[in-house]
């Protein structure tokens, strides 16, 4: 359904992605652990259309996405929770839902999909004419994925979904995500290694812009090489 061929991506004159390759099944839940700067989220804006690629493939649906506008790719059905969550201050929830389903794709399903939303995280329904920059941290990243719903996607990519969340709203947050089962499937980058691995059935591993290692994200928690390099023990 997704796959990612032998991907080279710069920022600038330097190299951030080396050779990168990846596979998802549709329904999947899949984690791209790293460390800060390993190049997580230039693999964000690589697939999203928002970095052009140097070399290498994107194929979603059979479908090449390299050379495609980030607009066209949404249509296509991906969509991203950017790092830094990016709601738009100034708007009240209820706008800055209405504007996720910008895309031919989502608007004519708007009011079904503000409901769902609203059914995923019903502070946002209780909040829904409140300004998102009156939102808490928490808030504002269930409103971002609210978003990013709108556009109906069959993709889904979250970009450091726990960054700067109390636990008991990132905990709030992935129950929300588990309750959408299969239906979407779900690409998490995540710097919380452990999180990551609870909440994604297989994980790829980034260090320094390549893939260094993927496993079922199960035996990867066992795994001592990963115990010691990314959960401290
Ligand atoms: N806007 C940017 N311009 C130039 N270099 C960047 C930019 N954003 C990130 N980088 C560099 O690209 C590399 C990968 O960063 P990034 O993809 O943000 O990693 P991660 O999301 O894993 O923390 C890092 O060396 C980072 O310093
Ligand atoms: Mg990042």
């Amino acid at each position: 359904m997704f796959k990612i061929e032998n991907l080279d991506v710069f920022r600038g004159e330097t190299q951030v992605l080396w050779g990168v390759g990846l596979e998802v099944a549709p329904g999947e839940r899949v984690a791209i652990l790293g460390s800060n700067g390993a190049g997580k989220s230039s693999l964000m804006a690589a697939i999203t259309g928002l970095l052009r690629p140097r070399r290498g493939n994107i194929i979603f649906n059979d479908r090449a996405l390299v050379g495609l506008k980030p607009y066209q790719i949404t249509q296509l059905g991906i969509a991203l929770v950017p790092e830094g969550r990016r709601v738009y201050k100034g708007m009240s929830v209820r706008e800055n839902l209405e504007m996720g389903a910008f895309v031919r794709r989502g608007r004519p399903r708007l009011k079904e999909s503000i409901e769902r939303v609203f059914g995923l995280f019903p502070i946002l329904g209780q909040r829904s004419a409140q300004g998102a920059g009156t939102l808490s941290g928490g808030e504002q990243q269930m409103l971002a994925i609210g978003r990013a719903l709108m556009s109906l996607p069959d993709l889904l990519l979250i970009d450091e979904l726990s960054l700067g969340l109390a636990p008991r709203v990132t905990k709030e947050i992935y129950a929300a995500l588990a309750s959408l089962g299969s239906e979407i499937t779900v690409i998490l980058v995540e710097q919380n290694v452990e999180l990551a691995l609870r909440h994604s059935e297989r994980a790829y591993i980034v260090e320094s812009g390549r893939v260094t290692g993927h496993g079922v994200s199960t035996e990867l928690i066992d795994d001592p090489d990963i115990r010691r390099a990314y959960l401290g023990m």
